[in-house]
């Protein structure tokens, strides 16, 4: 055996933006491991760097081209480093050039060709020279067959749809990841047996709008309340079934009787309102009102006692005036979030909002946007609060110092010390709260299950 055929090259994947790009950085994965490539401890010791790109906001961009620069440094007294970018941002018009002119990327690849990416890297490491494919569209060829390397062994997601048709005013992604495209149900069916024969405990069901699913591009014949349904019943189940993300404008009586009605269904719903205020609503084409949204946040609570809402909120929207803003901490006060993620509005180019009167100047809304975080924080502390004393079913996924972690029933971050001989990671562990902070909860965990 020569020395170089036992020398494995490595890797190293960082990830920017959401849990649809989360999972595909673990279907790259899966095509290195395939490759025999394996993971290396960090970006510094890897033989190929991977960045999986975001362009939601200018600072997820801004934050790639940084370490761009930084990587091209590190280039220099590694000259074999190989440097692969791929994923939302060169899918948009002009990033690639600005990609390129880092003088770092060797391969440069989209959202589209995931499943190309062994190839492009070989072609590179053969020919030596800069290689860059990025498709305008899917082609038919979306990456749900890849088999992805999932490094948490207990916590996975699920595509069921690609794509987004909502075209909100100020979002790049149907864009940047094409027109809603939904899998057919036998595939996602197969997928998921698959994980949960393989011990997989908790899984999510990814799709930008998830509650338009099975429409497009032709109809397969089951919506998602339904597709949710014969998942949370497969023999055997999956312990826990989450989704991600729902649009307002189509969730339906019929999903909120769903989440009732199967215990394996958590009872938690991410639900983006971006704003309180009816008109900023409609100039954001969001295609709902604040009442219509406060509807909602009721008639969930009622048929499901204690779940967990969660929420996106965007600040500074062009034309946002003071009194719009007064009306998003008016329903923030009222919905009382248990968790929201909060942004700055940022221009995106090619989008409507981009073009639109009334730009908030940044001083405004930086200024509002403290405001917001003033109003949010403590009632997400008083929802933590309510937990204190209570027991929660918490997975306990990753152990540091004694110490467990993991996400309860209700999708709360739990931070636990267990007793016992057995570990328990890799369960679902009942523990005891005893005290809560804004961003996640303390507590004693039993005996594991
Ligand atoms: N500026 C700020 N926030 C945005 N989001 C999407 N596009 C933008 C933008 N241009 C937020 C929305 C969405 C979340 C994933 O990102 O709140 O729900
Ligand atoms: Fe973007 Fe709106 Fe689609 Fe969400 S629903 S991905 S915010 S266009």
């Amino acid at each position: 055996m020569t020395a170089e055929s036992i020398y494995q090259k490595t890797y190293f994947i960082t990830t920017f933006g959401c849990q649809m790009n989360a999972h595909d950085s673990e279907k790259l994965a899966g095509i290195l491991n395939g490759m025999g490539y394996r993971p290396a401890e960090d970006e510094h010791a890897a033989d190929l760097v991977v960045y999986n790109t975001c362009c939601i906001r200018e600072n997820a961009e801004n934050r790639v081209l940084g370490n761009l620069g930084y990587l091209k440094h590190i280039k220099k007294k590694h000259p074999n480093k190989l440097v692969a970018v791929g994923g939302c941002m060169p899918q948009q018009d002009g990033a690639a050039k600005r990609l390129a002119a880092t003088g770092a990327v060797d391969i440069l690849f989209g959202t589209f060709n995931l499943h190309r990416f062994g190839e492009l890297l070989e072609r590179r490491v053969v020919t030596g020279e800069t290689v860059s494919e990025v498709w305008e569209k899917p082609n038919g060829l979306d990456d749900g067959y890849m088999n992805a390397f999932r490094e948490n062994p207990y916590r996975s997601g699920v595509n069921i749809m690609y794509g987004c048709d909502n075209f909100c005013s100020y979002c790049v992604v149907p864009k940047v990841r094409g027109r809603e495209r939904s899998r057919r149900p036998e595939d996602i069916i197969a997928e998921i047996e698959t994980l949960v024969s393989g011990g997989v405990k908790d899984i999510t069901l990814l799709g930008q709008n998830v509650n338009s699913y099975g429409q497009k591009p032709e109809p397969t014949g089951v919506d998602f309340p339904s597709l949710l349904n014969l998942v949370a019943r497969l023999e055997p189940a999956p312990k826990r079934l989450r989704f991600m993300t729902s649009h307002p404008k189509d969730l339906s009586p019929a999903l909120i009787r769903t989440i009732a009605e199967n215990d394996n269904v958590c009872k938690h719903i991410h639900l983006p309102v971006q704003s309180g205020s009816s008109r900023v609503l409609e100039l954001m084409n969001r295609k709902y009102t604040r009442e219509g949204y406060m509807s909602l946040i009721t008639a969930l609570r009622e048929a499901i006692p204690g779940i967990a809402i969660t929420t996106d909120i965007i600040i500074g929207f062009p034309g946002e005036t003071e009194e719009d803003f007064a009306d998003t901490l008016r329903l923030v006060r009222e919905a009382r979030f248990n968790g929201a993620f909060t942004f700055l509005y940022s221009k995106r180019s090619g989008t409507k909002a981009a073009e639109m009167p009334g730009q908030v100047p940044k001083d405004i809304a930086n200024e509002r946007f403290q405001r917001l975080l003033d109003a949010v924080n403590p009632i997400v502390l008083e929802r933590g609060k309510e937990q204190e004393n209570r027991t929660l079913h918490v997975l306990a996924e990753k152990e540091e110092d004694g110490v467990f972690t993991g996400r309860a029933d209700n999708n709360a971050l739990v931070h636990f010390k267990c007793g016992g001989q057995e570990s328990p990671l890799g369960k679902i562990v009942p523990v005891k709260i005893t005290q809560a902070k804004t961003f996640f909860l303390l507590g004693e965990g039993e005996a594991a299950q």
